[in-house]
């Protein structure tokens, strides 16, 4: 096997490690309890450099940490830790005189271990649950409220209403998610490190699949024909649980600026919002907004709001004011018919063609 020269060894400081290259090959090359050893540098989950990583000691040796979602391997033998079975590539060092040498290719071979009994498996390989004969109604409320003290929330009320009528007049099976009963994790910005280390399914949800976005995912992208989506107005704009939402969203829209893959498609969003006082329109026009950069379509008159104005203080009457309100459920049972009626339409057409205008990834190359 031939040895190519990498660095001078002087140049190698103690406790450090490096980027080398061994022909086209990038070799993390690191001198960590006097040892100075080669393994891959490409993680074997998603691509990440682990030269960017930091080294931990730790039982069982020094370990390297991929920057981009944590996997480890062990610096001297390449080796994740016990319980993963991942085998990164390794590398023969030598060290003729003032020259290091790493062997022309690996002398261990990298190999991802196979995990058994994938719990993401339906969202990986996109299992779809509609169809042309399909009328699966998906309600997702928003609203933070304590979950032991009850009280009416007029955002959930108008999705209640929404959900019946969808069920009564249309015969469709519907669903509701209130997002304060699920716990998950903040979206934690992967994107930011690098675009491919947003991944879909996200590396959250990877990381643990009892995480209670799962559930968003799997009735919001595989199951839904239609998605109402209810939220207060909060400081004139929804609510911080439908932005924490929509920013573990991230990883489906960026499945279209990174690999041009649309997830969505098929589907009608429709909205709900209500406040004590205005902005309805600023609400509305956010939710339009990233919802149809999901893939949805809105129907026409793709809202329903309730407010009762900038002087309204009187927020003790609010509740008894929308639950008269006549407005309100010939509203929402129209917006009901116009989402149903659209998801009807839509399901005559191939969107399987569908393309989407959005800045993509290999218009950087262009
Ligand atoms: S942990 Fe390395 S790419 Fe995900």
């Amino acid at each position: 096997m031939n040895f190519i020269p990498v660095m001078e060894l002087s140049d190698l400081r103690i406790n450090s490690h490096v980027l080398v290259t061994v022909g086209n090959r990038p070799v993390l090359l690191s001198n960590y309890e006097n040892k100075i050893s080669a393994i891959g540098n490409i993680c074997l989950h998603k691509a990440g450099p682990l030269d960017k990583g930091l080294v931990n000691k730790r039982e069982g040796g020094y370990f390297v940490q991929c920057p981009w979602h944590g996997w480890e391997y062990n610096v001297h033998n390449g080796k994740a830790p016990e319980s993963f079975g991942d085998q990164q590539a390794v590398y023969e060092v030598r060290v003729e005189g003032e020259k290091i040498l790493i062997s022309e290719k690996p002398v261990i071979p990298a190999s991802a271990a196979k995990h058994k009994d994938n719990p993401l498996e339906d969202l990986s390989s996109l299992k779809y649950e509609t169809g042309p004969g399909t009328l699966n109604v998906l309600g997702i409320s928003t609203t933070n409220m304590h979950p032991g003290i009850t009280r009416i929330s007029t955002s959930e009320e108008a999705l209640y209403l929404a959900l019946n009528n969808c069920k009564e007049q249309h015969g469709a099976a519907t669903k509701l998610i209130r997002l304060r009963d699920l716990e998950f994790r903040a979206c934690e910005g992967y994107y930011s490190i690098h675009e491919r280390a947003c991944t879909w399914p996200c590396s959250i949800s990877e990381m643990d699949p009892k995480d209670g976005m799962n559930e968003v995912y799997r009735s919001l992208v595989l199951w839904a024909d239609i998605i109402f989506v209810a939220t207060p107005i909060r400081w004139g704009n929804p609510s911080s649980l439908y932005f924490k939402m929509c920013e573990r969203l991230n990883c489906v829209q960026n499945q279209i600026t990174l690999h041009d893959r649309i997830l969505i498609k098929n589907k009608v969003a429709a909205f709900l919002i209500t406040g004590g006082q205005d902005n309805i329109q600023q609400v509305a026009g956010q939710m339009s907004c990233f919802f149809t950069d999901l893939g949805f379509a809105l129907p026409p008159f793709n809202f329903v709001g309730w407010s009762r104005g900038w002087n309204a203080e009187d927020m003790d009457q609010n509740v008894e004011e929308f639950k008269k309100s006549k407005y309100i459920r010939r509203s929402v049972n129209e917006l009901v018919t116009n989402s149903v009626s659209m998801s009807r339409h839509m399901k005559l057409v191939d969107y399987e063609k569908m393309d989407s205008p959005l800045p993509k990834r290999k218009d950087i190359r262009d």
